[in-house]
């Protein structure tokens, strides 16, 4: 199974132990504030072992994100097909990180790696990022990435009652626009 390294950060397998901090954090309303609703420990339980099995049969998914100089458990990275029902197909890049951990260009640096295997080790033309409306610091991310909302893949998630949450956009980078190496901060 492939693990990702970056100057700081660490994309890896997740272990039974990273329970605790996962559950922590998707109990956490801050981090949940553009999902609907916070999740149970069995919830992140379920969530922890179904990315764990997706890693070992694909080799790829949401990979569990540590800094490599002390394995902090930071969150999650990665990529993974979008979902079913959508009026586009293909994988998008995602990301979710302890409310400690924000701030740093974590997700930034760690969603560059996944980019970069994307489009070098399965060879993707382009890859997404989806996320609601109203989530502007992961939209932030998606540009600090050199990614562009393409309205017209927009749209309202019928799972979702009509509201904040409901209504999607889109961001994706074709491979011949992404920039190799660590992004620049400015
Ligand atoms: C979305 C999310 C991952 C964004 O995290 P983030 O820390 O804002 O994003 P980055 O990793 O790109 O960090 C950028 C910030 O770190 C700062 N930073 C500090 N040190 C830095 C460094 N060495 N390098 C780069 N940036 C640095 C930047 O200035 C920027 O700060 P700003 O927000 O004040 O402008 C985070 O808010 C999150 O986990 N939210 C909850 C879950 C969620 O909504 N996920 C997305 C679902 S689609």
């Amino acid at each position: 199974m492939s693990e990702l390294t970056t100057r700081r950060l660490r994309l890896r397998a997740w272990r039974e132990d990273d329970l605790d901090e996962w559950a922590e954090m998707n109990a956490d309303p801050q981090v949940r504030e553009h999902f609907p609703g916070v999740l149970d420990r069995e919830a992140s339980a379920e969530s922890l072992a179904r990315f764990q099995r997706d890693l070992e049969a694909r080799g790829w998914g949401w990979w569990a994100l540590e800094v490599r100089a002390t394995g902090e458990f930071l969150g999650m990275t990665g990529l993974d097909p979008v979902e079913d029902g959508l009026a586009f197909t293909g994988v998008e890049a995602g990301w979710r990180l302890k409310r400690a951990a924000w701030g740093h260009g974590y997700a930034t640096e760690a969603a560059g790696a996944a980019l970069d295997f994307g489009f070098t080790a399965l060879a993707l033309p382009e890859i997404l990022a989806v996320t609601t409306a109203g989530n502007l610091r992961s939209q932030a991310v998606m540009r600090r990435l050199g990614m562009r909302h393409d309205p017209a893949r927009d749209f309202t998630d019928p799972a979702v009652p009509p509201g904040p949450l409901s209504r999607n956009v889109v961001y994706g980078l074709p491979r011949d626009e992404r920039r190799c190496g660590p992004v620049p901060r400015a």
